[in-house]
């Protein structure tokens, strides 16, 4: 049965403005049959309303049948009744009408941003229940000695993987520490997380393609991501099952662990490490790490095998690797994936004795260091610029014009122009630009020649808009 009923446009912003959340369970499209709203998407943000209100749309239908309703501030559904709807009247005719819908100029890049920030927004709650989660797990270990609450870490985790299996380019929608250091640990752990598991979903989906077409043998001179030179190395092909992804994406969550038993004094030290101090820093991994897992009890080997390895060679002789006698061939192709999410986190992040580095910068890096000597690493690398974009979001970049612009969704991707050609901080809030859009002029484009900044020489350009975003 359809519970479908008819409010003004004003008086869901009045609810979402108080605070409060509407989903429509119900499709919202103008009248050139423009998709403006979601059925399925949580409002929360009154610009999301006022740009159906500007399409000239005056009264949207909930239907509660569908999962449409409307939640307080507290995240507790609540009834609403539509306030008395005001007859309308055409104007020229003086007939009573229904509610016009004008024919409005609508822009696509301004109804991408719409959908980015309401997925933001619930990835950011996702994100904050994680950094809850996390934080209980460092706290209790503290307190205890060691025993922390596994099944919660668990349950979190696996909503955290639903929801990055969900989205085609997730890590689009979640927060990079860039500016501040704050709960680095925290920040981190998440991070690494869905970094690690949207490259992991991504490798997947291409080996099995790739597995498939073997399999079929229908593509006989398909060349397989393990060979060099012709010849093919004697690998075996393997894709990850939902489960193990499962227990993966917990091993990523949790794979600095071992570092609440590390001296802060140690772990946040400004200057250069003493070899105590870094023999001390290393033992996160394959022995504080280790002894709290046995501790727990837990037993997974993809989990053991992240928290003892993520620090272990990916080439052979590779240095500033642990522990030793590790080889580089003997480390899974998941720890080997945290590894790479692990250094793209930590230098794309700000901390208290080092800035961010542009992760344009970062990609690049690793791809000079791993990806030309093992065709393996090119192979996960691939992967992972399939799943965060050559131009990562939080990303700065030069336009042909000479604009510096703020890189806002990879896909696209989505840039928003903040200087103008002089690199002065343009004082009007700009329009994102849409690089991929047919009708994009050539001096939008992204100038690959000009060598990015890096965040924090960029810091002070930004307009507040863009620093709320950013940081
Ligand atoms: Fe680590
Ligand atoms: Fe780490």
């Amino acid at each position: 049965m359809t519970n479908l009923r008819k409010f003004s446009i004003d008086q869901l912003i009045k609810i979402v403005e108080q605070g409060g959340v509407v989903k429509t369970g119900i499709d919202v499209y103008n009248s050139k049959g423009m998709l403006l709203l979601d059925k399925d998407i949580l409002v929360r943000k009154a610009k999301t309303l006022n740009i159906i209100k500007e399409n000239g749309i005056k009264h949207v239908m909930v239907d509660t049948s569908q999962n449409g309703g409307f939640w307080n501030e507290n995240g507790d559904q609540i009834i609403v009744k539509p306030e008395k709807i005001a007859i309308f009247f055409d104007e020229e005719s003086g007939e009573k009408g229904t509610t016009p819908y004008p024919d409005t100029v609508t822009n696509d890049v301004e109804m991408r941003l719409i959908e980015i920030e309401e997925m933001k927004a619930q990835a950011q709650e996702k994100y904050d229940n994680a950094k809850g989660c996390i934080k209980k797990v460092l706290g209790d270990i503290e307190k205890t000695g060691g025993e922390f609450d596994f099944n919660a870490v668990e349950s979190h985790v696996s909503e955290m993987v639903s929801f990055l299996e969900s989205e085609e380019n997730p890590f689009s929608y979640l927060t990079q520490e860039i500016f501040s250091y704050d709960d680095y640990l925290y920040n981190h752990s998440i991070n690494v997380c869905t970094i690690g598991t949207a490259m992991l979903n991504r490798f997947n989906s291409h080996f099995s393609k790739h597995v498939d077409h073997l399999i079929k043998g229908n593509s006989p001179d398909i060349h397989d991501p393990f060979e060099t030179n012709g010849r093919t190395k004697d690998q075996s092909y393997f894709c990850y099952y939902k489960e193990d992804i499962q227990d993966i994406s917990l091993g990523f969550f949790l794979h600095d662990i071992g570092k609440v038993l590390v001296a802060d004094a140690v772990l946040n030290k400004e200057g250069k490490l003493s070899d105590r101090e870094y023999a001390e820093v290393q033992r996160h991994s394959f022995e504080y790490g280790v002894e709290l897992l046995e501790k727990n009890r837990i037993k997974n080997s993809f989990v053991r095998n992240i928290v003892e390895y993520h620090h272990a060679p990916l080439l052979k002789d590779e240095e500033r690797c642990y522990p030793r006698g590790r080889e580089f061939n003997k480390v899974p192709v998941y720890t080997k994936i945290c590894k790479l999410a692990d250094i793209y986190d930590a230098m794309t992040s700000k901390r208290c004795y080092k800035e961010a580095v542009n992760p344009i910068n970062v990609v690049t890096r690793l791809f000079r260091t791993y990806a030309k000597k093992d065709s393996m690493l090119q192979f996960i690398l691939h992967s992972f610029v399939k799943s965060i974009g050559i131009y990562p979001p939080g990303s700065i970049v030069y336009l042909r014009n000479g604009q510096l612009a703020y890189v806002l969704e990879s896909r696209g991707p989505i840039v928003i122009p903040f200087t103008d050609a002089h690199e002065l901080t343009l004082n009007s809030k700009q329009d994102p630009v849409d690089i991929n859009a047919p009708d994009i002029k050539d001096s939008q484009l992204i100038d690959n020649r000009r060598s990015v900044k890096s965040p924090k020489d960029v810091f002070n350009l930004l307009p507040p808009y863009l620093r709320k975003i950013a940081a």
